[in-house]
């Protein structure tokens, strides 16, 4: 847990910190009060767990410093509090103990701990502990932010795309988007992980790129489209699949697109893939998909409405369309209506 071998303390860096401080003993506050203050931006003192909590419910704190030993509350439950916090739960803490306290220890470990100091309080040590979690933790949020604003602009990159698309096919302006938002709200309800969110809401956003590939006189053909046609249509899911087959996203994306025509009982296209042979993230876009068609207008008919839409998926639920995916889709539409398409 501790290291003192390297890096050397940035007392610039130090400098930025607001540090809380949470310790009984007035003696042992007083002294390494001092010493800390004039080597961080903000110093916050508490006398116990209870009052170290109430104070970083207030103020942002970019390290917690405390004792373990303490009357009202002591150091490792005010510990466990801020760990259980969804804001703020990562902020590192250093506990200072005696040895006499080793038992702490172990659950002090279990609580995610980021470092201890043993009294008698080498203040040096203290503050090389200080740096140490405080810097993990920036260079830790740096590289969160990067990863954030990477996704940002792949995010901006494939709705340019999305867009791109749909301008060749006029009548489904803004299909892909919806359908995004759609399977985005089902996928969250079905409690994918966020990585697998991420993955089709991206996914979702192109799924008809294969259009690209279908000559516009048939994309806007007014009326019922004859079988040949409605053959070339079906190139699609394919020839998405083949303009995204090289790339190394981290999401099955070219999967979502070949698969987005699907059905669960074989009798989909492009390669009749039943059940479980259908990624999940393709089935649930599968729903989206057939919820916004439906509800949306089209040139050779009126929309259908929300309504026929859900009774197509609950009547077809287990045989073409996926039990959990309709179940959350339900329930989502329940919930936000025509509104999950204005997210
Ligand atoms: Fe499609
Ligand atoms: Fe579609």
């Amino acid at each position: 847990m501790n290291d003192h071998s390297s890096p050397a303390v940035d007392y610039d860096f130090l400098k930025t910190l607001s540090v809380l401080y949470v310790e009984d003993d007035p003696e042992i506050r007083e002294l390494l009060s001092h010493f800390l203050a004039r080597r961080v931006k903000r110093l916050e003192l508490a006398e116990n767990g209870q009052e170290g909590l109430e104070a970083f419910r207030r103020g942002h704190h970019d390290i917690v410093v405390t004792d373990i030993k303490m009357p009202v509350m002591d150091g490792l439950d005010m510990a466990e509090h801020i760990k259980s916090q969804g804001r703020d739960k990562d902020v590192p803490i250093i506990v200072i103990t005696a040895y006499s306290d080793r038992d702490y220890l172990i659950r002090a470990i279990d609580l995610g701990i980021d470092r201890y100091v043993t009294k008698p309080i080498d203040a040096d040590l203290l503050l090389d502990a200080i740096y140490k979690s405080a810097h993990a933790r920036f260079n830790q949020l740096e590289l969160e932010h990067a990863h954030q604003e990477v996704l940002d602009t792949l995010q901006q990159t494939v709705t340019i795309l999305s867009r791109a698309i749909e301008m060749r096919d006029p009548y489904t302006d803004g299909h892909q988007k919806r359908v995004s938002q759609l399977a985005v709200a089902i996928a969250q309800e079905m409690g994918l992980s966020e990585a697998q969110v991420a993955g089709i809401r991206l996914g979702a956003l192109i799924h008809d790129i294969g259009k690209i590939h279908v000559p516009t006189e048939i994309l806007s053909k007014p009326g019922h489209l004859s079988p040949l046609e409605f053959d070339i249509i079906k190139t699609h899911a394919e020839a998405g699949y083949d303009i995204l087959k090289h790339t190394s996203f981290p999401w099955p994306i070219d999967r979502m697109i070949l698969q987005h025509h699907e059905k669960l009982d074989g009798s989909g296209y492009p390669n009749g893939l039943k059940g479980d042979a259908i990624i999940i993230e393709a089935r649930i876009i599968t729903v989206a998909d057939v919820i916004e068609a439906m509800s949306s207008h089209r040139p050779y008919r009126a929309a259908l409405g929300i309504e026929a839409a859900e009774e197509e998926i609950s009547q077809r639920r287990g045989v073409l369309y996926d039990e959990d995916v309709v179940a959350c889709c339900l329930k989502v539409l329940a919930q936000h209506g025509h509104r999950v398409f204005e997210q």
